[in-house]
C-alpha cells in the first residue's frame, strides 16, 4: 500500500476529520465529490485497461474482528482492487501492523458523516450485533452494497425491514459467514447431492470452546442479551458459534433443494457464570422438510473441539470440521484437508462487477438461521450449572470454567440426535420448545457406525 503513512494514528490529526464545522464538511464534500489525484490517475488507468476500477469501501467498526477486516481489505486495496475509503469507529482505531491505515483513509466517529462525505461503493459493517441494522439501513440507502457481519439482524422481523431496504435501494448485503465460502464445505454438499450418503437422517454440529472472564469483561455487550433495552442475544449459537449453525443450514439447504423452513425448535441452554445468556447449548431444529438439525456447542469445553458438522445418512456417514475445512467423506480412510475459500468481499466484488456471479451469503440466505434466533429470543434464562459441575482453571482474566463430562455430553448429542435430556445427563433440564415442535426422535446411526 504506497500511499499508508505507518502504523501509528495520531489522535486529532487521523482521528476523524474536523467534522464538526460548517467550513470543514463543506470542504470534505468538495474533496469527495472531485476525487483526489492518485484516485483519478487510478480510475483513468483501470478504463483504459478495461477493467472496472477500484471500489471506494469503508469499515464501520475499526476494532475488535474490525481488524481482521483490515487485513483483508489491506490485500486488496495494495493489489488496486479496492481503496480503503473510511473508518469508522466510536473510538480510536488501534494500531494494526500488519494493514497500516492508508495516508488518505478518512477517520469518522459517525457512520452517518461518513456516508454524507465519503459516499462509499462498499460499506463493511463489524460493529456489535444490535446496531446492525440501523448502520445496514442508512448505508444501503446512501447506495452503498454491504459486508455485514453475523448475526446479520436479531430477528426475522429485522431481516424484513433490512430486505426491504435493500429492495428499494437495489442494493446487496453479503453476511460475514465465511465459512460457506469453503471448498470443503461445496465438496460435502456435493457428496449428498449425489447421494453418496444415502438419504440423509441427521445434520448436527458439535463444538467445544473455551472462553476465559476477559472475554466477558471485553466489551459492554458480551453476555448480555439486552443492552440499553435493545435486545443484544449474545449467546453461543447467536454468535462465536453461529457458523456451525449456519453450515448445517447449508447442508440441509443442499439436502432439501432449497432453504430451511424452521418448523420446531428445542433448545436446552445453560451457562457456567453470571451472564445473561447461553454459553452451552443443545439445540433441534425440525424443519418443515428434511431431516432435523441439531447444534450441540460450549464455550466451557473440557477438551477442545473446532467445530465439526456430522451428516448421517442411510449410505454413509461425512464429517467436515469447518474452521480446519477438513473432511470425512463415506470411504474416506482419513480427513483430508479440502483448501480453498472464497473471500466475502472477493465475491461481493466479483458480483458488483458482473450480477451474474451469485453472492456466496446473501442476506436471503441467512433467513434461516435468523429465524432460529427470533426463536430463541423467547426461550427462558439459561440454567446456571453451579459448582459441583463446574471446574475453574486458571487465574485473573484467563480464568476459564469447564463443565466435567460435556464433551461426551455434547459428542453424544449431535451423533444419536438427542438432547441432553432424553439422554439422562443429570444436570439437563427440560427443553424449552416453540410451539409447533413436537418431540422428535433421534436418529439412527447404525449406518453411520459402520464406517
Ligand atoms: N465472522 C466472524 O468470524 C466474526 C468473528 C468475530 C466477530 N464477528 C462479528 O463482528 C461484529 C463485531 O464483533 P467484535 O467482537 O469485533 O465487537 P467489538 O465490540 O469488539 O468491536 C466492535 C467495534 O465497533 C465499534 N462500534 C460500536 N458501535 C459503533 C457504532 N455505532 N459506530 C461505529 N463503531 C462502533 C466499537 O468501538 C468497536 O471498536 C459482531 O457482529 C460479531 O458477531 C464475526
Amino acid at each position: 500500500m504506497s500511499e499508508r503513512k505507518g502504523t501509528f494514528l495520531t489522535p486529532g490529526v487521523e482521528e476523524g476529520p474536523p467534522i464538526n464545522t460548517v467550513r470543514a464538511a463543506a470542504e470534505d464534500r468538495r474533496a469527495a465529490a472531485a476525487p483526489a489525484a492518485g484516485e483519478d490517475r487510478r480510475a483513468a488507468a483501470a478504463a483504459a485497461a478495461g477493467v472496472a476500477p477500484a471500489a471506494r469501501v469503508a469499515l464501520v467498526g475499526a476494532n475488535g474482528h474490525g481488524r481482521w477486516h483490515r487485513r483483508v481489505i489491506g490485500a486488496l486495496h495494495d493489489a488496486g482492487r479496492v481503496r480503503l475509503v473510511a473508518l469508522v469507529d466510536t473510538r480510536p482505531p488501534e494500531e494494526e501492523p500488519t494493514a497500516p491505515v492508508p495516508a488518505d483513509t478518512r477517520l469518522f466517529t459517525d457512520h452517518r458523516a461518513m456516508l454524507a462525505e465519503v459516499t462509499p461503493d462498499v460499506v463493511v459493517i463489524c460493529t456489535p450485533p444490535h446496531t446492525h441494522l440501523p448502520i445496514a439501513r442508512d448505508a444501503a440507502t446512501a447506495g452503498a452494497d454491504l459486508l455485514l457481519e453475523k448475526p446479520p439482524v436479531l430477528s426475522s422481523g429485522e431481516h424484513e425491514e433490512l430486505a426491504g431496504a435493500l429492495a428499494t435501494t437495489g442494493r446487496v448485503a453479503q453476511v460475514g459467514f465465511q465459512a460457506l465460502g469453503s471448498a470443503a464445505l461445496t465438496a460435502l454438499t456435493e457428496a449428498v447431492a449425489a447421494g453418496r450418503l444415502g438419504t440423509v437422517t441427521g445434520i448436527a454440529t458439535v463444538a467445544a470452546w473455551q472462553r476465559p472472564d476477559a472475554y466477558y469483561a471485553r466489551v459492554p455487550w458480551a453476555g448480555r442479551r439486552f443492552l440499553d433495552g435493545r435486545p443484544v442475544l449474545d449467546g453461543a449459537l447467536a454468535n462465536p458459534l453461529a457458523h456451525a449453525v449456519m453450515q448445517c443450514l447449508a447442508v440441509a439447504e443442499a439436502v432439501g433443494g432449497g432453504p430451511v423452513e424452521p418448523a420446531g425448535i428445542e433448545v436446552e441452554r445453560y451457562r457456567v457464570r453470571p451472564i445473561e445468556v447461553d454459553d452451552t447449548t443443545v439445540l433441534r431444529v425440525r424443519p418443515r422438510h428434511g431431516p432435523p438439525i441439531v447444534a450441540a456447542v460450549t464455550l466451557a469445553g473440557e477438551d477442545f473441539v473446532a467445530g465439526e458438522v456430522i451428516v448421517t445418512g442411510s449410505a454413509g456417514r461425512a464429517v467436515l470440521e469447518y474452521p480446519t475445512d477438513r473432511l470425512l467423506l463415506p470411504g474416506d480412510d482419513a480427513p483430508r484437508e479440502v483448501p480453498g475459500r472464497r473471500g466475502l468481499l472477493e465475491n461481493l466484488l466479483a458480483h458488483r462487477a458482473d450480477p451474474r456471479v451469485p453472492l456466496i451469503a446473501p442476506l436471503a440466505r441467512t433467513a434461516p438461521f435468523t429465524a432460529v434466533l427470533t426463536a430463541l429470543r423467547a426461550a427462558p434464562e439459561p440454567t446456571l450449572l453451579g459448582d459441583g459441575l463446574v471446574d475453574a482453571v486458571g487465574e485473573g482474566p484467563q480464568r476459564v470454567l469447564r463443565i466435567r463430562g460435556v464433551n461426551e455430553v455434547l459428542r453424544r448429542a449431535a451423533e444419536r440426535g438427542a438432547l441432553p435430556s432424553e439422554s439422562g445427563v443429570g444436570w439437563a433440564v427440560p427443553p424449552w420448545r416453540t410451539a409447533a415442535a413436537a418431540p422428535t426422535h433421534p436418529w439412527r446411526v447404525d449406518s453411520a457406525r459402520a464406517e
